[in-house]
């Protein structure tokens, strides 16, 4: 008999009170994410649709219709939990529920412009607690250190549907079964293996990389010949949620550097609902994250929609990379 979501975030909320309403509102995200995986196995919303071709989401991104109906469905499972505030990448600022005790902030679907590729994509959550303080002013909610995410996890929507959590117990593993219409655990335990045979970066952004990141995959490139004295290999999906999840499994790493492109001077990806989320899954499993000088966690959001160079994955190959930040000789 396997274990189900619903019987591990119970176990959970018994072990720690505290967890009770993050337990209730990870329930209600999971059947929201059920109907999204529905949507996009079924086509019946069409991949490529634009929500609106002049709208772009608060971060510049494109808005398909997809991410409209990701966006609702778990903005109608934040209001049935005991979210206060629901802090999304698709909307340019925090809507305010006004009851419960925690802040949501969420990626609905992140990677959806491969969407039509057929490519795994997925809902990117942290479970943040709202703080009286800020009740005034919601954005300041989002304006807490990855530290103190009660919760985070990823629903990777894919061959399978997965979830990928942690309620800060380690960072488990569970597969959607259509005919149990429930999340059954599938790893007790992610763990990010040491050992780092794969890098992961969009390399066509070379010419406008930092020297250390340059010099950091000339060697990785160099192989057995070079430096590292070990061969690599390189895979780039280029959604997050994939790479997150090959990561977990296989080890290696991610990186996405800041970069000389305009509006890139802090990478891509953004902080409160994409890195912070991640890092604290992969730190559960044994890995690490950094913006390459400070840990992930560590960093206090000037915003909502702030952005953070990401370089995650294999604990010593994050280290290895960082490394690289002192010694520039370009
Ligand atoms: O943030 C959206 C996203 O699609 C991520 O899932 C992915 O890691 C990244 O952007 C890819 O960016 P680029 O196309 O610049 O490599």
């Amino acid at each position: 008999m396997p274990l189900f979501l619903e019987d591990y975030l119970a176990m959970s909320a018994t072990r720690d009170g505290r967890l009770r309403p993050v337990a209730q509102t990870i329930a209600e995200m999971a059947k929201a994410a059920a109907v999204v995986q529905a949507a996009i196995a079924s086509a019946r919303i069409p991949q490529h649709a634009e929500a609106n071709p002049d709208r772009v989401n608060a971060t510049g991104d494109a808005q398909k219709a997809l991410d409209v109906f990701a966006d609702e469905s778990f903005l109608a499972a934040a209001k049935a939990s005991p979210v206060f505030c629901y802090g999304s990448e698709e909307q340019d600022a925090p809507v305010v529920l006004g009851k419960g005790s925690l802040a949501l902030a969420i990626d609905p679907l992140d990677g959806s412009s491969n969407i039509d590729t057929n490519v795994s994509v997925g809902t990117i959550f942290s479970l943040l607690p709202a703080l009286d303080e800020h009740r005034e002013d919601p954005v300041r909610m989002y304006c807490q250190p990855g530290t103190r995410q009660l919760a985070a996890g990823i629903f990777i929507y894919g061959p399978q549907l997965l979830l990928v959590v942690t309620l800060g117990l380690g960072t488990k593993t569970f597969i959607y079964l259509p005919e149990r219409a429930g999340f059954a655990l599938l790893r007790t335990s992610a763990s990010v293996p040491e050992d780092a045979a794969e890098y992961s970066i969009n390399a066509s952004n070379r010419r406008h990389w930092p020297a250390h990141v340059r010099r950091y995959i000339e060697d990785a490139e160099a192989g057995r010949d070079g430096p590292r004295r070990r061969n690599f290999g390189m895979r780039y999906v280029g959604s997050l949620v994939a790479e997150t999840y090959r990561i977990l499994q296989r080890g290696g790493v991610f990186l996405y550097p800041s970069d000389r492109r305009d509006g890139y001077g802090s990478g891509r990806l953004r902080q409160v609902y994409e890195a912070n989320p991640i890092a604290f899954c992969i730190e559960q499993a044994g890995g690490a994250a950094t913006n390459g000088t400070t840990r992930i966690l560590d960093l206090v959001p000037e915003t909502l929609h702030a952005r953070t160079p990401l370089v995650f994955g294999s604990k010593g190959e994050v280290e290895t990379f960082a490394g690289y930040i002192g010694k520039q000789t370009i």
